[in-house]
């Protein structure tokens, strides 16, 4: 790691260890849990039929999917780089009783120690990768093997960041963007695509997350509730779920994830 990259990591793992403990929280709200109940939608459909098919859950912080994932009986690698957050997985997993399905270990998503073609799906649920990560991602996923990853959406940023600097802004839109700004790479959906591809990744769908709150615009008390009505909430993730595939809508969507098969 040169000296910035160094700096960053560190920067990133104080900032991940000190969230460790409050993470699980925000998934005990109305936002958090439609957002959860959205990811494993969209997952469930590409999951190894296989339950001992190899899973890398890279970046994967206190278990949020590596938890329920050996529920159900899959062997699972979690890694992450704030050993905090992994503190918070094992626990879990401990009272679980299936810590004996999870790997649990530290490591860098730019950096990853596991040899070629190791995982018969990869998921990075992260938002902060870059070009060197998504090719690590996919270096140790096994040729017809699931990559699940989360992309930042090029267009919201810049349309969240305009007033501030429109000249940059337009910069960003127009190259092919290496952001220096946001140190994390970003792209529209359609450079999503066409970079996967190039990478020998073939793009089974890219869906839009994260972008709900603002289009249904639910009141913030509803959001931050722990308490709400069953009723809406099957509502909400019915719409939600429609959003996450409507292509009209889902490029407006904060994070993108993206489903490719290995070549
Ligand atoms: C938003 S949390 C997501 C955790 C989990 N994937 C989930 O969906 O609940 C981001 C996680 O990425 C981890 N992370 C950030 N940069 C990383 C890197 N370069 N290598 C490994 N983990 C990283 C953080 O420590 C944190 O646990």
């Amino acid at each position: 790691m040169n000296q910035y990259n160094l700096k960053e990591f560190e920067r990133s793992k104080k900032k991940w260890n000190n969230r460790a403990k409050t993470y699980d929280d925000f998934y005990k709200t109305f936002r958090g849990a439609v957002e959860n109940y959205i990811d494993w939608e969209l997952l469930k459909k590409y999951l190894p039929k296989n339950k001992s098919a190899k899973i890398l859950d890279a970046a994967g912080g206190t278990g949020r999917i590596t938890l329920p994932l050996a529920r159900t009986g899959y062997s699972i690698t979690l890694c992450d780089l704030s050993p905090k957050m992994l503190n918070v997985a094992k626990q879990k997993m401990i009272n679980e009783s299936v810590i004996d399905n999870v790997d649990i270990l530290e490591c860098n998503v730019r950096n990853l120690h596991f040899v070629d073609n190791s995982f018969d799906f990869v998921l990075c649920w992260d938002g902060m990768v870059d070009e060197l990560a998504i090719k690590e991602l996919i270096r140790v996923s096994k040729k017809g093997g699931i990559v699940s990853i989360y992309l930042n959406n090029k267009w919201v940023i810049a349309i969240n960041k305009f007033y501030e600097n429109p000249y940059s802004i337009l910069t960003l839109i127009d190259s092919q963007l290496e952001d220096q700004k946001w140190k994390h790479k970003v792209f529209s959906p359609k450079e999503a695509r066409n970079f996967f591809n190039r990478e020998g990744i073939k793009v089974l769908d890219i869906y839009g997350v994260c972008h709900w709150t603002r289009v249904l615009n639910i009141p913030e008390e509803i959001l931050e509730a722990q308490n709400w009505d069953e009723k809406f909430f099957n509502q909400t993730t019915k719409m939600v779920l429609k959003l996450s595939k409507e292509p009209s809508i889902k490029g407006m969507s904060r994070h993108l994830v993206l489903y490719g098969k290995k070549l």
